[in-house]
């Protein structure tokens, strides 16, 4: 067997700074999208970006197409999925400039890399990977292993050439069909649309980065003229907020190392359903599960005779354990019809026990609530230092975090049953 290089050839030796100063980045014109990109774009690049039918990817990329074309950059777009056509009358309404915009309708391999090795794109955008097709294979189109190969062979093409390559991937709620989670390990970002499609919010954020770091997000909105960078977005979420409703909890958020905050809202009324319903939007229903019961085993708040709805208003998902005692909270807020004071911010993991748990980023988080005016913080136990501004009240546990948040009266209202015995302090 011949080794892959002889071990006399010479191997070039370079320092970090100039392998660094060597990938020049080139921006998309938005700056959000270069945050998350990690700057920009990099020559031979590739770059997936995925997300779910009418989520917005094909806006984004024409806009970025746009965003490039203003750079005087050479780009072309394959179109698989909607016609010519199709293309210009959305280009026309986001006020791309259709003289310099080059664009292919075609769903083959073999004709969309004979096209690019003729017309030289600096940058091509494939929508999406999905409709490729490449006749050699003994596979229809769309299947997971057309769109591996074809997606393989852009990847070649990108490297032999520096051609920076965006493919746009669909995935679906359930994860992938034949889609972009098999492709992640050819590609070098991978960047995900995500919202609700009903509202107009959308994150982009990196699921994986070879060239920067996957802690950056960028927010948008969807309008009339595509996708829109938002500048503040915890003031956003928090503009349309109803003071003094109970149910209401304001949590800062991590979305990637950026800080946002958020309302969560619960509603909680007794129903006569032999099953109650339990809602929760934009946050995972087995945590709200979990949370229910330690709520009633360690705050004696029993909500098996209520329906029970929790949501993130906004429509941003919340993920992080780090919105637990804020669920707990606004859960309990509605219970009780006891609102939370509106100047405060609940941070904090809740363990089975009713623990109240460290966790990360808290001064960044703390930073966040203090610019938006917030005057004081319920926290776990462990945290010492908050931002100038803000008052820390520390909870060790639940019931304690109930207490610094929940006046006397509040938290001996019997409009809920207490269950006799359990858990508390
Ligand atoms: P699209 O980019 O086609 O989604 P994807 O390529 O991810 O499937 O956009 C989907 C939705 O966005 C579409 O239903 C209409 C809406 N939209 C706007 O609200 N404003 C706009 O300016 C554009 C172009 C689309
Ligand atoms: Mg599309």
């Amino acid at each position: 067997m011949a080794p892959a290089t002889a071990l006399t050839d010479e191997i070039a030796v370079t320092s970090l700074v100039l392998a660094e100063a060597q990938l020049p980045r080139i921006p998309t014109g938005s700056a959000e999208v270069d945050r998350v990109l990690g700057g920009g774009l990099v020559r031979g690049e590739v770059v997936l970006l995925a997300g779910e039918p009418g989520i917005g990817k094909s806006t984004l990329v024409l806009q970025l197409i746009n965003g490039l074309i203003s750079g005087g950059h050479e780009t072309m777009l394959v179109t698989g999925e909607e016609s010519v056509g199709q293309v210009s009358l959305r280009g026309a309404r986001l006020g791309v400039q259709g003289d310099r915009f080059r664009v292919a309708a075609s769903t083959s391999l073999p004709a969309i890399l004979a096209v690019c090795d003729r017309e030289m794109p600096t940058v091509l955008v494939v929508d999406s990977i999905q409709t490729l097709e490449d006749p050699s294979l003994d596979q229809s189109g769309g299947s997971s292993v057309q769109v591996r190969e074809c997606a393989a062979a852009l990847v070649r093409y990108a490297k032999a050439t520096g051609t920076i390559v965006v493919l746009v991937g669909h995935v679906t709620k359930e994860g992938s069909v034949a889609g972009p989670k098999t492709l992640e390990h050819v590609v070098d970002a991978v960047v995900s649309l995500e919202g609700e499609r009903g509202g107009a919010l959308r994150v982009l954020r990196a699921a994986k980065n070879r060239f920067g770091s996957c802690d950056e997000t960028g927010v948008f909105i969807m309008g009339d003229r595509g996708l829109e960078a938002v500048s503040d977005p915890s003031a956003m979420l928090l503009a349309d907020r109803c003071p003094g409703v109970a149910g209401s909890v304001v949590f800062p958020g991590l979305e990637g190392s950026r800080p946002l905050l958020l309302d969560i809202q619960a509603l909680a009324y007794p129903t006569d359903l032999p099953h109650p319903r339990r809602v929760a939007l934009g946050l995972e229903a087995k945590r709200l599960a979990l949370l229910l019961g330690v709520l009633a085993q360690r705050a004696q708040l029993e909500l098996h005779k209520s329906d029970v709805f929790v949501s993130a208003a906004g429509g941003l998902a919340v993920r992080e354990p780090a919105a637990d005692l804020a669920i707990c909270l606004s859960l309990y807020s509605a219970a009780r019809d006891a609102p939370v004071d509106q100047r405060v911010v609940v941070i904090g993991e809740v363990g089975l026990g009713g623990e109240v748990r460290r966790v990360p980023g808290i001064e960044r988080r703390l930073r966040e609530a203090a610019r938006l005016g917030f005057e004081q913080a319920i926290v776990p136990q462990a945290v010492t230092n908050g931002p100038h501004g803000i008052r820390l009240r520390r909870a060790v546990n639940l019931p304690a975090a109930l207490d610094l948040a929940f006046c006397e009266t509040e938290r001996a209202s019997v409009k809920v049953p207490l269950a006799s015995g359990k858990g508390g302090r």
